[in-house]
């Protein structure tokens, strides 16, 4: 499949007064057209600065300091902010964790998506109606919905609205922090069953973020794991449900409830997250490991290829160095 997105060693920095965090550090990674790719990790790993990164979105104090971000063959590093604001919205559509990024409360869903179409494309006033009225239908809202206030809906329609939003100019890839964490578990499922079949039906590559691993194992033909603003394996979700390689996706896999039991909110790890503005020394996961070494104190792990995987751990020195 051909690969929409190409990231390569990206670090994206917040420099804050009290230091500097590295929520995003020497990041590679990729997502092929049609792709599901599940990011996941704790709260704070730095997953929503790397969807923020990849559309130049992250805000003050954070900035890119170094890498590369191809997109169609795009630099989108090197775009000029005019170009990239074209690319935002229509080839690259958004779903954002952050509520200031969503709905307008105070103007009805239809305008809302009628003006970002004309934005973006030359149609007019009737025809832009037309492909929002034809979005709104793929993802189940009635078109006498048009003419609601954001109020009106449910919080499952909003979210539906925002992915009729962010997808109803057949972007290549949509960028989807967190979707569904604030619905109840059959929204959910109806949301996500939605997102595979924009992904098998228009070809859509997805990057879905959430710290909910059970739901990437279940959706997603990927998995990358984020920790401390690195990702530690990334590999098919059937390699890595079935055999993880690395430590913390191997906890994180045995801290997955029944399947039987309602899904916990957020993972459990024992020890707490580490403090990104002083990550420990070496791999940034030693002090919770429950296979550390002596060498992992101090010598951080590089990406390794292995098995048709990416793993950044010491157990597996004997694989080749990986790009990403
Ligand atoms: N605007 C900001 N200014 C300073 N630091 C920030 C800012 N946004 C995020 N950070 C820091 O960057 C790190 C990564 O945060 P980020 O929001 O990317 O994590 P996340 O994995 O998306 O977490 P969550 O699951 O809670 O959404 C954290 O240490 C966070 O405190
Ligand atoms: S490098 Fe060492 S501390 Fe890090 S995950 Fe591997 S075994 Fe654990
Ligand atoms: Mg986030």
């Amino acid at each position: 499949m051909e690969e929409i997105l190409k990231m390569r060693n990206l670090k994206a920095y917040y420099f804050t007064r009290e230091g500097v965090i590295r929520a995003v550090d020497n990041v590679s990674l990729s997502i092929s057209r049609g792709e599901l790719l599940g990011l996941v990790g704790e709260s704070g790993s730095g997953k929503s600065s790397l969807g923020l990164s990849i559309v130049r979105l992250i805000p003050p104090p954070g900035r890119i300091v170094d890498g590369e971000i191809i997109f169609r063959k795009m630099d989108l590093l090197k775009l000029p902010e005019k170009e990239l604001r074209n690319i935002r919205g229509k080839h690259i559509g958004m779903i954002f964790q952050d509520p200031l990024t969503s709905l307008d409360p105070l103007r009805k869903i239809g305008d809302q998506l009628i003006e970002t179409i004309i934005v973006h494309t030359r149609v007019n006033k009737e025809e832009a109606k037309e492909i929002a009225l034809r979005a709104l239908e793929r993802v189940g809202i009635a078109p006498d919905r048009f003419d609601d206030y954001p109020h009106q809906l449910s919080g499952g329609m909003r979210q539906r609205v925002m992915i009729a939003m962010a997808t109803m100019l057949n972007p290549d890839l949509l960028i989807a922090d967190e979707p569904t964490t604030a619905l109840d578990v059959i929204v959910q499922s109806r949301i996500m069953d939605l997102l595979s079949d924009l992904k098998r039906s228009m070809k859509m590559a997805i990057l879905l973020i959430t710290h909910d691993l059970a739901l990437v194992i279940e959706r997603s033909d990927r998995v990358a794991v984020m920790y401390a603003g690195e990702l530690c394996e990334v590999g098919s979700s059937e390699k890595v449900s079935q055999e993880p390689l690395h430590p913390y996706t191997q906890l994180l896999l045995e801290s997955i409830p029944n399947v039987e039991k309602p899904r916990t909110k957020l993972i459990y790890i024992p020890g707490s997250p580490p403090d990104m503005m002083n990550p420990p020394a070496g791999c940034r996961f030693w002090p919770r490991c429950p296979k550390v070494m002596n060498m992992c104190k101090s010598i951080p792990p590089r990406p390794l290829e292995l098995d048709g995987r990416m793993v950044r751990c010491h157990l597996y020195n004997g694989g080749l160095e990986s790009g990403g």
